[in-house]
């Protein structure tokens, strides 16, 4: 067990010097669940009363793990998880995926013998929005005996093992994101799909995003919502050069596969009320879709980010 000291200050020390600093520390009793990603907290309830010190703190740990596992949150009604995610800052309601029907920011993913799970594709929530979500905060309301695991990848490990060769290559890369890519799949009519691309019009992102609060550097590309280079160019001797389209695919698809290394992933195995938190900007997520026909049930609230840079 590992206890987590989360200060205004990278060294424990420092900050119990003096009365202030110590005031904003808080322990957090738990084990990292993977080398690069992940921390279990132990016999903590998000249904209690937190300080603004221990979201301050919570916020910090999110910052370090990247992934947060609350265990056994049965007290946890859909309002206080709601009441929990605000902390944090406002919340999301998804123009598309089915809701609560009490909580429109609790969207649901439920499936059974009639419907397999689809969210089984890297990518991180809402990357299609300018301002994509900072966070998630993922209930299990009912899960099969075995299966439906879901995988969280550290994008910051999948930035810095990239060769110092494509750093530079994509250092000055943007990317288009749509969420037509998928949703607009759904809709059945044109009109639908038109509709969709005026409502949530693609937009275009940094390929490396700068964390806000850790500064680290971010490979902030998916397979769900990234659809290509927005100003790919290749140019010899002033001449545009021809294999620029090819090399372009190329690289986009090198990028895409980052996520799929397991030496930048840990794979939740979901109870009954468990709950997990990402850093929505840090991580990318799977979930496994090996259970059916048995149900699976999750509800989710999603935190409002900031503007990627
Ligand atoms: C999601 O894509 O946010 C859902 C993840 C899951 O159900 O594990």
């Amino acid at each position: 067990m590992l206890a987590e000291v989360t200060g205004n200050s990278a060294s424990p020390t420092a900050l119990s010097s003096t009365a202030s600093a110590a005031s904003q520390q808080r322990e957090w009793a738990g084990k990292r669940l993977s080398p690069t990603i992940g921390f279990e907290l132990q016999d903590v309830s998000i249904a209690a009363k937190f300080t603004e010190d221990d979201i301050a703190s919570l916020r910090r740990l999110l910052g370090k793990h990247k992934v947060l596992v609350f265990r056994d949150q049965g007290d946890l009604t859909p309002a206080a998880h709601v009441a929990f995610a605000r902390r944090f800052g406002p919340l999301e309601v998804h123009p598309i995926i089915a809701h609560h029907p009490d909580h429109p920011e609790l969207v649901t993913f439920v499936h059974n013998s009639d419907s397999r799970g689809i969210e089984n594709v890297f990518h991180s929530d809402t990357s299609f929005y300018p301002e994509p979500s900072m966070g998630s905060i993922l209930r299990c309301a009912e899960c099969p005996e075995v299966g439906g695991d879901t995988i969280f990848v550290n994008m910051v490990a999948a930035y810095e093992a990239l060769s110092p060769t494509i750093k530079d290559r994509i250092a000055d890369l943007s990317a288009m994101h749509d969420a037509s890519v998928v949703f607009g799949n759904r809709q059945p009519t044109k009109e639908g799909r038109d509709e969709l691309r005026k409502q949530i019009p693609a937009v275009e992102h940094p390929v490396v995003r700068t964390h806000p609060e850790t500064g680290e550097k971010i490979l902030f590309v998916n397979e769900t919502f990234t659809t290509h280079f927005a100003n790919y160019r290749q140019v010899n001797n002033g001449v545009w050069n021809q294999d620029a389209p090819a090399q372009a695919r190329d690289l986009f698809t090198h990028l895409m596969r980052q996520a799929r290394t397991p030496e930048f992933q840990v794979r939740i195995q979901w109870q009954r009320d468990t709950v997990v938190f990402w850093d929505n900007r840090a991580v990318q997520h799977y979930a496994i879709s090996d259970y059916h026909p048995h149900t699976r049930s999750m509800m989710r609230a999603t935190i409002v980010g900031d503007r990627p840079r």
